[in-house]
């Protein structure tokens, strides 16, 4: 192994910068010439492909977003796409490559193994909606930026007594808005893996009016989404003044939290080891504060399951 390559893909997440800081300066500090590829796969097929070194990743830690830019390429899903980010890496002499992204941009570094590219993929996306991982890098950041948005709502909530419907990220996963409603103390959280029935959620609301509630804040994963036709309905059934607040892109960016910036350096470390090691077709990840690794179709097979007992704990915090 003497050349590697790096890049991130699909939807930038806090934290990618770190990534990418981490496998630059540990290949270059092994010995290793470390090339960046700009735009994801999409990059990769034009042959958007650059060489790093220390200074390129200065200043980096601390900034959201991806200095490598990201894409989601269609032609990379075809198998002549495939091949031809197969042809580019071979032309370039890259012998491994590290795939920072999400489940579609595993898919991706999946296909890559397949046809004998060594690679390692770094979980990097906001949902944390990949099983084999407790984390995924900028998962922590955009909870405290849904947080830091709820804290600021339930304030106009309180003083005007209104029902204030935020809407999060997360596909279908709806870690965010569980994480997020549990830390920001919200009445009701609704996520894709439990559903919701708007009749118990008015009934909710006016019982916790009752009981001298003054604001009331429910959180909706976009996996279920509707949070405006849901506050109409609210204020409709319960006369309650309902807003909904959709939080959009705004949780993809900002400045990463320790957490996430700590996570990727150590992701970003041991991706590099392992191609270091000749391992491939594997992707890192933490368990239970331990970095792991897991082969790459394993790793996609496993099912995602949701924390039902912090599901509770919010639901019976929520009173
Ligand atoms: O996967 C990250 C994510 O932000 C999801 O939460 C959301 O569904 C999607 O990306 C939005 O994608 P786009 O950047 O294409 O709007």
């Amino acid at each position: 192994m003497k050349k590697i390559a790096v890049l991130t893909s699909g939807g930038d997440a806090p934290g990618m910068n770190a990534a990418i800081r981490a496998v630059v300066r540990t290949g270059l500090d092994k010995g290793l010439s470390v090339m960046g590829i700009q735009r994801g796969f999409s990059g990769l097929i034009n042959g958007e492909i650059f060489e790093m070194d220390r200074r390129s990743v200065a200043d980096i830690i601390h900034r959201g977003g991806t200095i490598l830019r990201t894409a989601r390429s269609e032609e990379f899903r075809t198998e002549a796409g495939q091949k031809k980010g197969v042809a580019i890496l071979n032309a370039f002499g890259i012998d491994g490559l590290v795939v920072i992204g999400g489940d579609g941009s595993f898919h991706g570094g999946q296909a890559l193994s397949k046809y004998g590219i060594k690679m390692v993929g770094i979980p990097g996306t906001i949902d944390n909606d990949i099983a084999y991982t407790d984390c995924t890098i900028g998962f922590d950041t955009a909870v405290n930026t849904v947080l830091d948005a709820i804290n600021k709502l339930r304030d106009t909530s309180t003083s005007h007594e209104r029902v204030s419907i935020v809407e999060v990220m997360g596909r279908n996963c709806g870690d965010i808005a569980l994480y997020a409603g549990l830390a920001g103390g919200a009445e009701s959280i609704i996520v894709p893996e439990k559903g919701y029935d708007i009749n118990l959620l008015c009934k909710t609301i006016l019982e916790g009016k009752l009981r001298g509630k003054m604001h009331n804040l429910i959180i909706v994963a976009e996996g279920v989404g509707g949070a405006n036709e849901i506050a109409s309905k609210i204020e409709e059934v319960t006369g309650i003044g309902a807003r909904a607040t959709i939080l959009g892109h705004i949780q993809r960016g900002g400045s990463p939290t320790a957490n996430d910036r700590i996570l990727a350096s150590r992701l970003g470390y041991r991706a590099v080891e392992l191609l270091l090691e000749g391992k491939s077709a594997r992707v890192v990840g933490v368990k239970d504060g331990k970095i792991i690794d897991e082969d790459i179709d394993e790793a996609l097979a496993i099912k995602r399951s949701f924390d039902e007992k912090l599901y509770s704990i919010a639901e019976a915090l929520s009173y």
